[in-house]
């Protein structure tokens, strides 16, 4: 399996903080926001990783993470998003590197206390389709949100505004090759995005989407409020730790 971590975007909710660098290179505690998901991932034994970023610092990341050696990766591959298109649009992007292999995409900007081992064990043992992971949260329209019949999800909406759980889809997904296909044929949502909502509602509705929930506190770190409570989270209590 290999992994992708999506870091284009503008961070126009962080303004001025992004005016002159890229949101994920902002400190969240004690490291640059991308570490977090790339230590994610490295600790469910991915070894191969592709970074996708856009915007005026690309070159920055280059300059920050290098080979990814620090990280024990094989290799770090980059990307360039153009523009702005969507969280499904920059991971087509990772098609020719995924080489028809399963993928976990982890959001640059979400930050996890414990890790994805069983997640992706489980991913690895359903034999294809795809997996989010979801975690309970007290604001939930401010995500996708998934809709049940019983335990099973039959369909996920991006920021209802009024959220059918109290469940938030959190920004790591576990995709099979089929998810480049169906990238190719989405059309781009009201705010002119390519949804990653409508690539998890493709395979709602083949019938192919699995889900587990995450142990431990996740937060995404896109705005002035989660940023703030990303660090304090971090200094609390750390991130990314195994067992
Ligand atoms: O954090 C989890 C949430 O992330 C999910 O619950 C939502 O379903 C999902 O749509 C997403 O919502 P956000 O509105 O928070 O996504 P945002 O636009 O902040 O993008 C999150 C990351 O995705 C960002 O840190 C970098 C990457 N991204 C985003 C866009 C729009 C890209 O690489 N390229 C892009 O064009």
């Amino acid at each position: 399996m290999r992994g992708v971590v999506l870091a284009g975007g503008l961070g126009t909710r962080l303004f001025p903080l992004t005016k002159v660098t890229n949101k994920h290179l902002l400190p969240v505690y004690d490291k640059p926001m991308i570490y977090y998901p790339i230590e994610a991932l490295t600790n469910a034994g991915i070894k191969e990783v592709m970074v996708v970023t856009g915007g005026n610092n690309a070159g920055d990341f280059l300059r920050l993470l290098g080979n990814g050696k620090d990280f024990g990766l094989n290799r770090i591959h980059y990307a360039y998003q153009e523009g702005e298109g969507g969280i499904a649009e920059a991971l087509s992007l990772a098609e020719a590197f995924a080489e028809g292999r399963p993928i976990c995409v982890v959001l640059g900007d979400n930050i996890i206390e414990k890790n994805i081992i069983e997640a992706v064990g489980a991913y690895k043992a359903q034999g294809g389709g795809a997996r989010i992971l979801l975690k309970e949260v007290p604001d939930p329209e401010r995500f996708g949100v998934p809709a049940f019949d019983g335990k099973k999800i039959i369909r996920i909406e991006e920021k209802p505004k009024d959220p059918k759980s109290n469940y938030a889809v959190i920004g790591i997904y576990m995709f099979d090759s089929r998810v480049f296909d169906i990238i190719g044929g989405l059309k781009p949502s009201q705010r002119g995005e390519l949804e990653i909502t409508d690539v998890n509602n493709a395979y709602i509705e083949a019938g192919t989407m699995e889900w587990s929930t995450l142990d431990g506190w996740w937060t995404d770190a896109g705005t002035i409020e989660s940023l703030l409570r990303a660090s304090n989270m971090v200094e609390n209590t750390g991130a990314n730790k195994i067992g």
